[in-house]
C-alpha cells in the first residue's frame, strides 16, 4: 500500500500521456510531428529546461475543449490514487493555452468537471493554482488575472513557472500584489535552475507561502537557515532534477542533506508523463537511490499535508 500523501507540485499539462495526446490529435484533427507513441517517447531526453519546455507547450496543440481538460484531469486523479494520493494541488498553464485561442474558461471549467467528482470517484480532494508564464510579460500576466476573475471561485492560488533563468521574480511583483488582494495564495518556482538569489525574492517580493523546486538553496547557507527557521515548504521533484539535469544522477540529490538540515521538504512529480514516474515511484527511486529508511518517507508524506492549501475542514482533514 503506498503512503498516503498530498501532491504540491504537478501541472497537468506534464500529466499528458503520449496515448492520450495521440487520441486527441486524432478527435482534434491536429497532425503531431511524431509517427506514433513510440517516436513520441524516444523524443523525451531532455538537455535542461528550456528543451523539455519546447516539446511540452508543443504537445498542448492536442488539448482544446473542455471535455479535453475534463479527461487529462481525470486521468491523472485515477493514476494518483493508485500512488496514494489523497490530496493534489493542480498547476495550469493559461496563457500556454490562450496563445493557440483556446480561453481560460476553456481550461478551468474543463479542469473543474473532473475535479468537482475527484473526491467521490478516486478519494482526492484537489486545488488549482493557477501558473503565469515567467517568459511572457508581466503586463500579461496581468491581463491572465484579469481574465481569470470570473473562475475565481475555482482557483486557490497563484504560481509562476516555465523559463527561469534571466526572468527574476521581481518581474512579477504587481500581479502577485494583486492576486494577494483578491484573496489568492501564492506559491513559485524558485531556485530550479535560477540561482539561490531568487528563492529569498520569491520570499521578500512575491510573498509566497511555498517555494516550488527551491533546489539551488543549498548553495545559500543564510537561506537555508531562513527557510528552516520559517518553516517554508520546498516542493521538490528530484525525477525532474535528474531528467532536466539539475542534477546529474538520483544519487547525487541533495534531498536527504536537505532534510538532515531541517528544511520542510516535500517530494513531487512536476510533469510525471514526460520525467519517468508519478509520486509514489518518484518515493521508491528516492528511498533505492538515497537510501531513505521508512521514518524519512514518512517524514516527506507528513510534510505534503502540512504544505498544503488545506483549510483544516474536518471532512478533508478526514481523508
Ligand atoms: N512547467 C512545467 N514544468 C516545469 C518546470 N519543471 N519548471 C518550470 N516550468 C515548468
Ligand atoms: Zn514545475
Amino acid at each position: 500500500m503506498p503512503l498516503p500523501k498530498a501532491e504540491l507540485h504537478l501541472h497537468i499539462e506534464g500529466t499528458l500521456e503520449p496515448e492520450l495526446a495521440f487520441a486527441l490529435a486524432e478527435r482534434n484533427g491536429v497532425t503531431l510531428p511524431y509517427a506514433d507513441t513510440e517516436a513520441l517517447r524516444k523524443a523525451y531526453l531532455f538537455e535542461d529546461l528550456q528543451s523539455f519546455l519546447d516539446l511540452y507547450y508543443g504537445l498542448m496543440a492536442v488539448l482544446r475543449t473542455e471535455a479535453d481538460f475534463e479527461e487529462l484531469a481525470d486521468a491523472y486523479l485515477a493514476r494518483a490514487a493508485a500512488q496514494g494520493v489523497r490530496h493534489a494541488e493542480i498547476f495550469f498553464d493559461p496563457q500556454a493555452h490562450a496563445a493557440r485561442g483556446v480561453e481560460i474558461g476553456t481550461v478551468v471549467e474543463g479542469l473543474g468537471r473532473a475535479l468537482d467528482r475527484s473526491r467521490e470517484r478516486h478519494g482526492i480532494t484537489t486545488r488549482l493554482i493557477m501558473c503565469f508564464l515567467r517568459d511572457e510579460s508581466a503586463e500579461s500576466a496581468m491581463e491572465t488575472l484579469e481574465a481569470a476573475k470570473p473562475h475565481l471561485h475555482r482557483i486557490t492560488g497563484v504560481g509562476l513557472d516555465s523559463a527561469e533563468v534571466g526572468h527574476p521574480p521581481r518581474k512579477f511583483a504587481a500581479v502577485y500584489e494583486a492576486a494577494a488582494a483578491l484573496g489568492l495564495r501564492r506559491v513559485a518556482h524558485a531556485g530550479e535552475e535560477g540561482p539561490a538569489a531568487y528563492v529569498t525574492e520569491a520570499l521578500d517580493v512575491l510573498g509566497v507561502e511555498r517555494v516550488d523546486h527551491g533546489l539551488r538553496c543549498v548553495e545559500d547557507p543564510d537561506l537555508v537557515r531562513r527557510l528552516v527557521r520559517e518553516r517554508v515548504p520546498l516542493t521538490l521533484c528530484p525525477l525532474s532534477n535528474v531528467r532536466l539535469r539539475a542534477v546529474d544522477v538520483l544519487k547525487d540529490h541533495p534531498l536527504p542533506q536537505m532534510m538532515a538540515a531541517g528544511l520542510l521538504c516535500t517530494v513531487n512529480s512536476d510533469d510525471p508523463a514526460y520525467f519517468g514516474g508519478y509520486v509514489d515511484d518518484t518515493f521508491h527511486a528516492v528511498r533505492e537511490a538515497l537510501g531513505l529508511g521508512e521514518d524519512q518517507l514518512r517524514e516527506l508524506a507528513r510534510n505534503s499535508f502540512e504544505a498544503a492549501f488545506l483549510d483544516g475542514s474536518p471532512e478533508e482533514e478526514a481523508l
